[in-house]
């Protein structure tokens, strides 16, 4: 029998390690998500040259909700080019919670496109060019950055948008300072399903590790992302991914990241690995706990953090994951 790789002897050890963490609690302002199973947990790990390492409920599929964020702000650089992008959307951290009701005081952007303001200024720049067609294009592009068709939770849409009155404050703010044209109902109705996409563990390491691999996908070799495009996202989420909790993130993981309410946490170490987690039960700021310890544990043990000053990761992985 074939030797156990290091890294999926980790995941399983970690997967040990944190199945009955019990902290926080599964999100219900969305009523549909409050239905996820908190018992659910699962890690995937696929390096840039396509290994998966994976343990736990990498199967069970949940909607991506603001993991869908840095992904909409790459086709948004792609189509319309930085300098058209940073007229709307600004990329410093907010130091506020997702759904903050609140844009820069000197002009009036969104303070980024990882929290709720951001990301409906992006949609709506879609929705600017391609109408309700916007929605189409999102599940294409995500669907390749995850090497397979997917498609939206419908139960989860309807339950977002019937409650989402949020969002709607949030969107007409961005309408009143011109962030975003006068669609508002039909744009949120588009931010409402791209966040009901449904995607499972595997998916979203699939979709970390084409970022990873600067665009191309490890596993169908097709090009996703532009290496440009590339370079925004993964700075954007390093720098406001976990939202307000971003900060100690960085300090303690070192991972540029993105979050979902659902429960799923996706993080890319360049040109190396992506790395995705799901657990449902939440955090105070809206992050997977057993996640959040996962990714701590993984980073720790592979020495994947950033400024990690021994460099273990990389020389590690490079040799392994050829
Ligand atoms: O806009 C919302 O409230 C959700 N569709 C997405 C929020 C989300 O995932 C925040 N993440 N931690």
């Amino acid at each position: 029998m074939a030797k156990k790789h290091e890294i999926q002897f980790l995941v399983e050890q970690i997967y040990q390690t944190y199945h009955e963490l019990e902290d926080g609690a599964v999100a219900d302002y969305i009523p549909q998500l409050s239905l996820a199973n908190p018992e659910h947990f699962g890690i995937s790990v696929l390096s840039a040259k396509g290994n998966f390492f994976e343990y736990g409920d990498t199967n069970q599929l949940f909607t991506i909700q603001s993991m869908s964020k840095p992904l909409v702000y790459g086709m948004v650089l792609e189509i319309f080019g930085k300098q058209e992008v940073e007229k709307k959307i600004d990329i410093e951290p907010s130091g506020e919670a997702f759904n903050s009701i609140e844009l820069q005081p000197q002009t009036n952007r969104p303070y980024n496109p990882m929290v709720n303001a951001g990301a409906i200024t992006a949609t709506g720049m879609l929705f600017n060019k391609y109408g309700k067609d916007s929605i189409d294009f999102i599940l294409e592009k995500f669907s390749q950055a995850a090497g397979r068709n997917l498609e939206i939770d419908m139960e989860v849409y309807h339950s977002e948008s019937s409650t989402g009155h949020r969002n709607r404050a949030i969107a007409y703010l961005l309408l009143n300072f011109d962030m975003i044209p006068d669609y508002v109902v039909q744009i949120l109705e588009i931010y409402f399903a791209q966040c009901s996409i449904l995607v499972n563990c595997h998916d979203l390491a699939t979709i970390s590790a084409t970022i990873a691999n600067l665009g191309e996908n490890p596993q169908t070799k097709k090009e996703v992302f532009s290496i440009d495009a590339i370079k925004d996202m993964l700075s954007v989420m390093y720098t406001c991914g976990l939202y307000d909790n971003t900060g100690r993130w960085v300090n303690e993981v070192g991972i540029p990241a993105k979050s979902g309410v659902s429960g799923g946490i996706f993080g890319v170490v360049n040109r190396q690995l992506g790395i995705a987690t799901y657990s449902p039960k939440l955090d105070f700021f809206g992050n997977s706990s057993r996640g959040i310890a996962a990714f701590r544990m993984l980073s720790k043990e592979l020495g994947l953090h950033a400024f990690d000053c021994m460099n273990s990761g990389s020389n590690f992985l490079s040799t392994l994951l050829k």
